[in-house]
């Protein structure tokens, strides 16, 4: 794990993220006494403003986003942030940068969190100014890259300062406390794993549905679309989690390399296995809201809405498909993984009467965090019309069982991670091109096919053919 940095440099210290997660994250960790004594924060941005001007935008971003019992003395927390004006394409900023970090940093963890197309002057700028040798490890905010080639372009800049043990790729979900249980659900018990396999499961569902728009971002969307800010990264590292092998221990190598093989191993999609959509007018929980056309103020053939069959080509997954769905303005807010398992191979009630349903396993990652695993049941009774089985879950609410213990926003894992030098939550270079490989092959084929998004009502769960992609296959979307 190597050192923990005694300064943490923000790039994009004003953004949107910074604001709603970045420091909120970093000072409900300094209330929480894990933030070393002597770490420093030093913002940059472009904005001119001084250390008593970027200590009070973070004070209002900490009374917004972060609840009161978290904030523990936001006056320490506060204390410990400077500022820098800078341009990164100019390098005097980053020499003023260089004399303010100075050379006994303790260690130094930089985390970029600016558009990407800054990445390469800010690695150049730190490394002309010195910033990059010895102690120095850098965490990157998504997106990195819009297709394999920007991402490979990305990768070399930033590996030329850095070697891959020094980067840190952010994938937030990887952050989230759920989808970490999803490495202790499957690999700290012995039930799962001897029948996670194509021999009893029948397919996979992974949903990442919300109810949100276009919201501030509307030049970064319409530029990117579902598929690339959803599938790419955090819906293809949920399904590397569920489908991986067992890593022989939870460190960083031993994971990534796991991963790394089911996201080679993932068949390229035909056409016919996805369905793209976009957003028209609708109402979420009973609220008019417009379309995307009319939010973003012009027509655009961004998919607003994707569905996917994908397949693992591997022993263990031969012939399982693993149906994605994710979009925006879907009736709720619901991050699920469902596992299917296949039916009994021989029914003893059925002779009385009885029918029996396949168990399901349903892992809730937000907002819902929980487990449930339908199980049949003999209903009570003396059974003289037959015996009556009926499906019954077992439920596990994380929060019911742990109480009493915090949640934590993502980044603060992340956050922390970084400063501590552990990789095992980061996404490596290897990951994230077989990530988009996968996703460039599908976006030719829609490219190839002229294919255009098909419209569905806000509030609704996408168009009929992502309900009919699964139907085809005697499949219904868990809802
Ligand atoms: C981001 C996407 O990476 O993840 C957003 O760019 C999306 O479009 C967000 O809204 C979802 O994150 P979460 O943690 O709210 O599920």
């Amino acid at each position: 794990m190597g050192f923990t940095a005694g300064t943490l440099l923000l790039f994009g210290a004003t953004g949107d993220l910074a604001k709603r997660m970045l420091l909120p994250s970093l000072c409900a960790l300094d209330a929480d006494d894990l933030l070393g004594d002597d770490l420093r924060i030093i913002g940059t941005a472009r904005s001119e403003m001084d250390d008593h001007g970027f200590r009070q935008l973070a004070r209002e971003a900490l009374e917004q986003y972060l609840p009161a019992n978290r904030r523990g003395s936001m006056a320490h927390f506060l204390n410990r942030l400077t500022y820098q004006s800078l341009d990164a394409t100019r390098q005097e900023g980053y020499d003023e940068l260089a004399r303010k970090v100075g050379k006994d940093h303790g260690g130094l963890a930089i985390f970029l969190s600016t558009a990407p197309s800054l990445f390469e002057p800010t690695i150049k700028g730190l490394q002309q100014a010195g910033l990059t040798d010895g102690d120095v490890r850098i965490g990157l905010e998504k997106p990195l890259g819009t297709d394999l080639a920007s991402s490979q372009e990305i990768n070399d800049a930033v590996a030329s300062a850095f070697d891959e043990s020094r980067i840190f790729r952010i994938d937030h979900y990887l952050g989230k406390e759920t989808v970490q249980n999803l490495l202790a659900l499957r690999f700290a018990n012995l039930l799962f794993e001897p029948v996670w396999n194509a021999q009893y499961i029948d397919h996979v569902q992974i949903t990442v549905a919300e109810t949100v728009g276009l919201e501030s971002r509307v030049a970064y969307y319409d530029d990117s679309g579902a598929l690339r800010d959803m599938v790419q990264n955090h819906m293809l590292q949920l399904l590397a989690l569920v489908a991986m092998e067992p890593p022989t221990s939870f460190d960083a190598t031993a994971v990534r390399d796991e991963k790394v093989k089911v996201l080679r191993a993932l068949r390229e999609v035909a056409g016919g296995e996805t369905v793209t959509g976009q957003y028209r007018s609708g109402a979420i929980s009973g609220e008019a809201v417009a379309g995307y056309a009319e939010e973003l103020g012009e027509e655009s053939s961004t998919e607003t809405f994707v569905a996917i069959k994908a397949h693992v080509d591997n022993w263990r997954w031969k012939g399982v498909p693993f149906y994605m769905r994710t979009g925006k303005r879907l009736p709720e807010r619901v991050t699920e993984i469902v596992v299917q398992f296949r039916c009994i191979p021989h029914s003893i009630f059925e002779g009385r009467g009885a029918t029996t349903k396949p168990n399901r396993l349903v892992i809730g990652i937000q907002p819902q965090e929980n487990i449930q695993l339908s199980m049949m049941a003999k209903m009570p009774g003396l059974d003289r019309e037959g015996i009556r089985l009926r499906s019954v879950p077992l439920d596990i609410a994380m929060p019911d069982a742990f109480s009493g213990t915090v949640r934590r926003i993502a980044y603060e894992r992340l956050l922390l991670d970084l400063i501590e030098g552990d990789q095992t939550l980061f996404v490596r270079r290897d990951e994230v091109e077989a990530q988009w490989e996968w996703v460039d092959a599908i976006r030719a084929l829609w490219q190839k096919n002229d294919l255009t998004p098909q419209g569905y009502s806000a509030g609704s769960w996408g168009p009929s053919s992502a309900i009919a992609l699964a139907e085809r296959d005697g499949v219904s979307w868990h809802e």
